[in-house]
């Protein structure tokens, strides 16, 4: 009760002029903790909430990146050199990778879409070496704990490819949203979205998730077509609970042992290694695209210098515009898809900010982490 007044107050300051809010003290999530709907009818919705104190937000339609280039990776990898994004480049073997063929991870198959990034994954028969040419773009900052994780994207419709969304720590504190595009029948509308926990009871059962309960792996059905237009797919990972979520309806619920307690970073991936029993493929077509279009995270950084931060920063969480409300995607309205904080006055004071042009938020300098630097502030 007292959590929705206060959501709703918050809402409101939302809605007063954006120059008050500055979200110091965080940005906060709306959680649907269950589908089924409740007889109170001061909870309809059986919401909760989560303040998170760091945000990264990337908009890929507005970084300045070129086209997928074979012949010429480097310029690629050289536009994400000021961003928090860094392409991949590793090579797994078909037994490391588990499959029929092995997969080499290039910065030569992503590039600029007309409507954000794309990772390609090349099939017609081309192997490199017995792999499967793919994609994956990673998140420099290793600081990601508990958090609200949403990205937009339109997966493709080739059979043959695995098309994710992760949280990653190490191979058994993992969160996973993994399409597998072969699955997909639009004659019957059957679109099925896998989600995972991978987990010291996955590794056990070597790596095959579904072997291990609804508590690690749940196969549920989207209402809508992934292949024909952009939704977005969200990972709230909480302590001991993680909520799955498509155009913010809620999917699944899973909690237990194999929630993770680590915290890790994001991952975007596009891959095939002709796995019979999971990714199929590689693709008869020549190219298969995932194309995304935006990341936005909100979570709490495990650096004490960011806590610190937090702690230096937010005088006074009750203060009007202390928090903001995240604005949610929901069925039917995306509105909040193309909204962004960093396009707002001074609400991503010193928060990861790539949504381009002059407008963004405050931009401050580069701060050093594990990984070198990092650009924060209103773009590249
Ligand atoms: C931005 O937020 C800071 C910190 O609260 C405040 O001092 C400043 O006046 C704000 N600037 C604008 C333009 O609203
Ligand atoms: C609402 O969510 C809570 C968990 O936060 C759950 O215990 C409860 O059963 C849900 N109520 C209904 C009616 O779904
Ligand atoms: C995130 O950190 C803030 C500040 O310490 C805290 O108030 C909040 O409860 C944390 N969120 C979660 C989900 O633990
Ligand atoms: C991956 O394998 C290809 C083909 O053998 C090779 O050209 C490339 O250098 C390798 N990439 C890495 C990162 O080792
Ligand atoms: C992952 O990290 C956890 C926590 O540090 C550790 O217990 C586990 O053994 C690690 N798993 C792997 C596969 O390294
Ligand atoms: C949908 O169609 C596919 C391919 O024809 C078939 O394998 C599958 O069982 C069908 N699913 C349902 C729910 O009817
Ligand atoms: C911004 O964040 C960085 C990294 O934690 C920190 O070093 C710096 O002091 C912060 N700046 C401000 C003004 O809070
Ligand atoms: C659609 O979502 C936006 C952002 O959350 C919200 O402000 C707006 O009121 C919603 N529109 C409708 C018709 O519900």
């Amino acid at each position: 009760m007292v959590s929705l007044l206060r959501l709703l107050l918050l809402l409101l300051t939302l809605l007063t002029p954006l120059t008050l809010a500055d979200c110091e003290c965080g940005y906060l999530a709306t959680i649907t903790t269950s589908t089924s709907p409740t007889d109170d009818p001061n909870h309809p919705l059986n919401t909760t909430t989560a303040l998170f104190t760091d945000l990264l937000e990337t908009d890929f339609t507005r970084l300045p990146l070129p086209p997928p280039d074979p012949s010429n990776p480097t310029a690629y990898v050289n536009a994400f050199h000021t961003t928090e994004w860094a392409p991949q480049s590793f090579n797994l073997s078909a037994e490391r990778a588990r499959g029929t063929y092995g997969e080499m991870f290039d910065p030569a198959n992503g590039g600029a879409g007309g409507d954000g990034v794309q990772l390609v994954v090349r099939g017609g028969g081309l192997l490199v070496d017995g792999m499967v040419p793919v994609a994956e773009l990673d998140t420099r900052r290793l600081d990601v704990g508990w958090g609200s994780f949403r990205v937009s994207m339109r997966v493709p419709a080739v059979a043959g490819t695995c098309a994710a969304f992760f949280w990653y720590f190490n191979d058994t504190q993992e969160i996973d949203i993994e399409f597998l595009t072969r699955d997909f029948h639009p004659s019957n509308a059957t679109f099925p979205i896998n989600l995972v926990l991978q987990s010291r009871a996955s590794a056990l059962a070597g790596f095959d998730a579904s072997r291990t309960g609804p508590q690690t792996f749940i196969q549920t059905h989207l209402p809508f077509d992934p292949t024909a237009s952009f939704h977005e797919y969200r990972i709230d990972y909480l302590p001991s609970t993680v909520h799955f979520y498509a155009d913010g309806a809620l999917l699944a619920v899973m909690s237990g042992a194999a929630v993770p307690t680590s915290p890790g970073h994001l991952i975007l991936q596009h891959w095939s290694n002709g796995n019979p029993s999971w990714s199929g493929g590689p693709p008869a077509a020549d190219e298969a695209v995932l194309a995304v279009r935006y990341v936005k995270a909100y979570f709490n950084s495990s650096m004490p210098a960011r806590k610190g931060d937090w702690q230096r920063r937010c005088g006074d969480p009750e203060a009007p515009g202390a928090v903001c409300v995240i604005p949610d995607v929901r069925e039917g309205n995306d509105s909040a898809a193309g909204w962004f904080f960093g396009d707002q006055r001074n609400m991503t004071n010193n928060q990861t900010v790539e949504v381009g042009g002059e407008s963004g938020g405050v931009r401050l300098g580069g701060w050093g982490l594990w990984w070198g630097w990092l650009v924060m502030g209103g773009g590249a």
